[in-house]
């Protein structure tokens, strides 16, 4: 099967095997596992922030990030697309007692028009809003990434306003490939960040949050109370810095390739997309001849793994485990699919 239905469904190389197979360990909750304090300083060097912490999930991540700057009763400003808001079980809720402003962006971006109003006086009966929370690329936006210029406005407004900016950067990588960002210009313009070494990145598991040595001082101490001390972590960690190494150049490819699904979706009659919309290694289109369900089974039945996406959409997903064979499996599968009910399963 042709799977496209995420970028996390990658599995380990023989090559990341066997970096995970030689990994030096030692106890991280000590402090003393080599490979995760080498990558700890090479990931954060990367995005010129001053420190980070591993953590299992992108999840933690951005749950420790939104815990490290705010207190019960406090407001996060998002866009209502983004994972923390539909995908983390309200889960800022539960651990840090904060209550979440989602806002209408464009494709999963805010900008300081949407998110200036949003900012509240500090009244007793106001909640006060803390944290600005950035997702980029946007997921559920279609792969949307940032523009530098929106996210400058949007760190400045934060500094006036004494806020905390959190970038979920799971996807971060591949918006620094599609704009040629440097992942310090990021670094520089965000408080904290949480970065996914198990998206496109392809490795099996693993995130970082980065930040100043105080936030991650604190970050630390969370991701233990959370449960996310791993002890020999250091085979993850090898993973993730092979990851880097190796895989981060590759995310282009899948950005070309989605790219090809998408102007493939876009000649059919039967689907709606604006192939302009694809930055990525997102393809977000509309089934208007015959339905969601009937296309996913389409694309089933020629080997091609989908995913719903809600309101008739499905979500392709391309990743370095995809091939150039893959690609024209699946544009093959794009261009025969009629929407006729008959002329499929
Ligand atoms: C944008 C975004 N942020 C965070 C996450 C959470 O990552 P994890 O599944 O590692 O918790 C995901 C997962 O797909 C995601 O798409």
């Amino acid at each position: 099967m042709i799977d496209l239905r995420s970028d996390t469904v990658t599995c380990p190389t023989d090559g990341m095997w066997d970096a995970m197979y030689k990994a030096p360990v030692g106890d991280d909750v000590f402090g003393e596992d080599p490979g995760l304090n080498a990558l700890e300083k090479k990931v954060s060097g990367m995005f010129g922030m001053e420190n980070g912490v591993f953590v299992p999930s992108g999840t933690m991540g951005n749950q420790i990030g939104l815990k490290v700057h705010t207190q019960p009763a406090d407001e996060v400003i998002i866009d209502e697309n983004a994972h923390i808001y539909h995908s983390e079980g309200a889960a800022g809720s539960l651990i840090s007692g904060i209550q979440l402003r989602p806002l209408p962006g464009n494709r999963g971006v805010v900008n300081c028009d949407i998110v200036r109003p949003a900012i509240r006086t500090r009244n007793d009966w106001d909640p006060h809003t803390r944290v600005v929370a950035l997702e980029n690329t946007s997921n559920k936006g279609g792969g949307t990434c940032y523009p530098l210029e929106v996210m400058k406005e949007l760190f400045l407004l934060t500094r006036e306003h004494g806020l905390a900016l959190h970038m979920d950067g799971a996807r971060i990588w591949n918006a620094a490939v599609a704009t040629g960002t440097d992942l310090r210009e990021y670094g520089a313009l965000c408080d904290t960040i949480s970065v996914c070494f198990s998206k496109g990145l392809g490795a099996p598991a693993g995130s970082m949050l980065l930040g100043n040595e105080d936030v991650i001082k604190k970050a630390r101490r969370f991701r233990k109370i959370l449960g996310g001390g791993m002890r020999q972590a250091g085979m993850l960690a090898a993973a993730a810095s092979y990851a880097v190494d190796h895989h981060f150049d590759k995310l282009e490819e899948d950005h070309k390739k989605a790219k090809k699904l998408a102007e493939a979706v876009a000649e059919s009659p039967c689907f709606d997309i604006d192939p302009d919309h694809v930055e990525t290694n997102i393809v977000l289109f509309r089934v208007i001849r015959g339905s969601e369900e009937q296309a996913l089974a389409w694309f089933d039945s020629k080997g091609v793994a989908m995913i719903p996406f809600g309101d008739e959409t499905i979500r392709a997903t391309f990743h370095f485990q995809v091939s150039d064979r893959d690609l024209d499996t699946a544009l093959d599968a794009v261009k025969t699919y009629t929407g006729e009910e008959k002329s499929h399963p």
